[in-house]
């Protein structure tokens, strides 16, 4: 397998070797806890063998993963893995091979590129329209399959403009999966801080075409804990997963199940999502009145998680991010060009208040303004 890079995954390593940023306008999670608000609800004297564990899954686990989605579905219909990225890995490793093609939205999760090329199949894009808020239209990724399609690969919320695809296209999408017999792959890492209508179903339970991946990290800020899922209705595709990932992490890590699952709880997770929500919509405000009053900026309000894509006016947005980053600023955001979108700038309302997200914005107007650029 080739070992490409992402230009995000490179502008990261490059900038996170530099001198670390004051603030950020970049943050993707909701404030994250922290370890004492779980060891009240942690078992002292829990071994941390794995001997005996299901290779799947802590089994309380799976059923939180199932029940947070809304969907009724066998336990082992659930993997548990290392975060959403684990799963999307293990999936475009077993699903896809050389001489097939992914469609994909643009802009979208860079990972569905980066495996593409190390498989060596082909990614095909569809653009999402930016005059239409970057609506996906169904018919468009229709009419980009072939007879070498072998996957559908999407985020809902999309990362990184925050759209959502609601019931009715994911519908139209599950049919033409259906239609095709090839794999749907909705990443539902953003879920849960929906602003703009309902959670949209999990695909999972759709269609048996249908794969749904996710995690903890975002609403829930516990990106550190490395504990994420995939969902699928075909046994086949749960156990080829589960073969694979042996190869690699073998087994989840004890302690970070026995944390999501307790985060998982019903009256923890909707306390945390009430949080995350009246953080989330407030700093979500301030970042829109922002780009509403800056006369180079312009977006569309997310209409689900933190972030969104923000279109500059007379810069390219990795000068911009740059120019931001480097001393007096010392400000992250990150350059729409790890998107594909050089003219945009992707923005964030997460972290908390060790953000400093309103010191960073009075710095990047200030930029804005300077003349500098
Ligand atoms: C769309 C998407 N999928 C997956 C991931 C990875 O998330 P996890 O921490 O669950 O592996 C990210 C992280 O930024 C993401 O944006």
């Amino acid at each position: 397998m080739k070992v490409t890079i992402h230009k995000l995954f490179d502008y990261l390593l490059e900038t996170t070797a530099a001198e670390p940023p004051e603030c950020f306008i970049g943050f993707s999670l909701a404030r994250s806890p922290r370890l004492k608000d779980f060891l009240g609800d942690l078992d002292p004297e829990l071994s941390l063998d794995w001997n005996g564990k299901s290779f799947l899954g802590l089994p309380a686990l799976r059923q939180r993963v199932l029940d947070q989605a809304g969907l009724e579905l066998p336990l082992d219909s659930v993997l548990i893995t290392a975060g959403a990225a684990e799963a999307n890995y293990l999936l475009f490793r077993q699903l896809v091979q050389s001489g097939d093609e992914i469609v994909t939205e643009a802009p979208g999760w860079p990972q569905a590129g980066v495996m593409a090329k190390a498989i060596g199949a082909t990614l095909v894009e569809v653009a999402r329209d930016e005059a239409r808020g970057w609506w996906l239209d169904p018919e468009a990724v229709a009419r980009a399959i072939t007879p070498r399609t072998r996957m559908i690969f999407l985020t809902n919320p999309n990362n990184p403009t925050g759209r959502l695809i609601p019931e009715g296209e994911l519908r139209a999408l599950a049919d033409l999966a259906e239609k095709h017999g090839i794999w749907l792959v909705v990443d539902e890492v953003y879920a849960g801080l929906e602003w703009a209508g309902p959670r949209p179903p999990s695909i999972a339970g759709m269609t048996r075409f249908g794969i749904t991946t996710g995690s903890v990290s975002k609403a829930l800020g516990m990106q550190g804990l490395r504990t994420g899922w995939m969902i699928c209705q075909s046994p086949e595709v749960i156990r080829d997963a589960m073969i694979l990932r042996e190869n690699g992490s073998e087994i989840m890590n004890t302690l970070g199940e026995h944390i999501a699952e307790v985060a998982l709880r019903p009256d923890r997770l909707a306390e945390a999502l009430g949080r995350a929500r009246a953080e989330g919509a407030e700093t979500l405000d301030r970042l829109d009145r922002f780009v509403t009053e800056e006369p180079r900026l312009s977006w569309h309000r997310p209409e689900a998680g933190l972030i969104g894509l923000a279109r500059v006016e007379g810069a390219d947005g990795e000068t911009l991010a740059r120019k931001l980053l480097a001393p007096p600023h010392r400000t992250f955001l990150l350059p729409g060009s790890a998107y594909g979108q050089p003219h945009h700038i992707r923005i964030g309302a997460g972290g908390g208040p060790e953000a400093r997200l309103k010191e960073g914005l009075g710095r990047l107007s200030a930029l804005l303004r300077s003349g500098s650029i």
